[in-house]
């Protein structure tokens, strides 16, 4: 129960093994939906259909052998809208409530018959009794289409994706890091978007947050606000270096652990290595982002930069990564050549600046490397 009127209805997923078919989800993840039982009945999206039959079954249970008079469809990516079609089935009489671009949306992927559908725009408010729903279009956050709910009488805005996260809804762990994997791998590109709907969110008398992935948000709601300022914005949120590095045969390795070890020794409040290849790559996005200072260490490859560190860089530069501090270390035995690959393709990413030296190993790491690695820590950590 989210309030006296407000059920949650949503289901955890925990058998999925890639979200969005690349993101892992050790935790699993929950779909919500929610019911607001009111003079009229309104439910707020549904779920993944390959969680299908257990919705209906909470919502049956929620509803209490009444009818839903509307289904308001904030966003139609199929892990939410997917079960549109088994909803009106067996709610036919339910009016849909969407904008106009998520009716466009919704039949490029679902079949569906719109004989009940109301189209609201910005500001547009529906009553349902005492509780009013007005409606906040938020276009590229991070779809076309997405739009936000706020209800008056409770104070709750349905804020689609935001403030969402992977991991099902019991899962023991820190909201932050699995929000922050969610945020920069599937919204993190339209920073300014977010942005717009966090000033319009400011107007808003905000008490909870009832997100689409995720725990709904009641207390301390200015701190899940203020990250989404911070990351919206491309600002730094952690003091420290992050280093990811590629590496063939461990050598490369080696250096990014001992580039760490020295910024330990020197006072750097957080030094995090993540291994390209191995380790999680949307974890090395959220981090890239998170970090103001990040070293890409990399061995060279087929003339160029080893190809995990090649997608990685492809990756962020997707993403808009951007306002950062980069600094490299490559390694090359013969033909040293992950350095400039990695120079090209930051140079694609806007206000990216180069730390000054890099380092280039040819081959182990030796004891001019040390003085090298040595070096580069002193201008990380002024
Ligand atoms: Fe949770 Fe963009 O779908």
């Amino acid at each position: 129960m989210v309030t006296n009127d407000v059920l949650y209805v949503g289901v955890d997923d925990k058998d999925i093994d890639l979200f969005e078919g690349q993101f892992a989800v050790p935790n699993g993840i929950a779909y919500n939906s929610y019911v607001i039982l009111d003079d009229k009945i309104a439910v707020m999206d549904t779920v993944d259909r390959r969680k299908k039959d257990a919705y209906l079954e909470n919502l049956e249970k929620a509803l209490c052998g009444k009818c839903p008079d509307y289904l308001v469809v904030s966003h139609v990516e199929p892990d939410h809208a997917s079960s549109v079609k088994a909803f009106l089935e067996k709610y036919p009489s339910a009016t849909v409530v969407g904008n106009a671009k998520t009716f466009q949306m919704l039949a490029l992927y679902f079949d569906l018959d719109f004989s009940n559908a109301l189209t609201v725009k910005e500001g547009d408010i529906l009553s349902l009794g005492k509780h009013e729903l007005s409606f906040v279009m938020a276009p590229m956050v991070h779809w076309p289409e997405v739009m936000l709910t706020y209800d008056s009488f409770d104070k709750i805005l349905f804020s689609a994706d935001a403030f969402g996260k992977f991991g099902a809804l019991n899962a023991q762990e820190p909201w932050d890091d699995e929000a922050a994997r969610y945020y920069f791998n599937i919204v993190g590109k339209f920073g300014m978007p977010v942005q717009t709907v966090l000033k319009k969110a400011a107007t808003l008398d905000i008490q909870i947050i009832c997100p689409l992935h995720g725990p709904v948000l009641k207390e301390n709601l200015s701190y899940y606000l203020d990250k989404y300022n911070i990351w919206s914005s491309y600002a730094p949120e952690k003091e420290g270096v992050f280093i990811a590095f590629a590496s063939l045969h461990g050598n490369t390795a080696g250096a990014a652990g001992k580039l760490a070890e020295i910024l330990r020794e020197k006072g750097c409040p957080e030094a995090a290595t993540l291994d390209l290849a191995r380790d999680d790559m949307a974890d090395a996005l959220a981090k890239a982002f998170r970090y103001g200072k990040i070293v890409l260490a990399a061995s060279s490859y087929n003339g160029g930069v080893m190809p995990y560190m090649e997608f990685f860089l492809h990756y962020l530069k997707g993403k808009n990564f951007q306002k950062r501090q980069v600094a490299l270390i490559e390694n090359g035995s013969w033909a040293p050549s992950a350095k400039k690959t990695m120079t090209d393709i930051l140079s694609q990413m806007n206000s990216i600046t180069i730390t000054e030296p890099s380092v280039t190993i040819r081959g182990a790491v030796k004891e001019e490397n040390i003085k090298e690695l040595e070096a580069l820590a002193d201008e990380l950590m002024k």
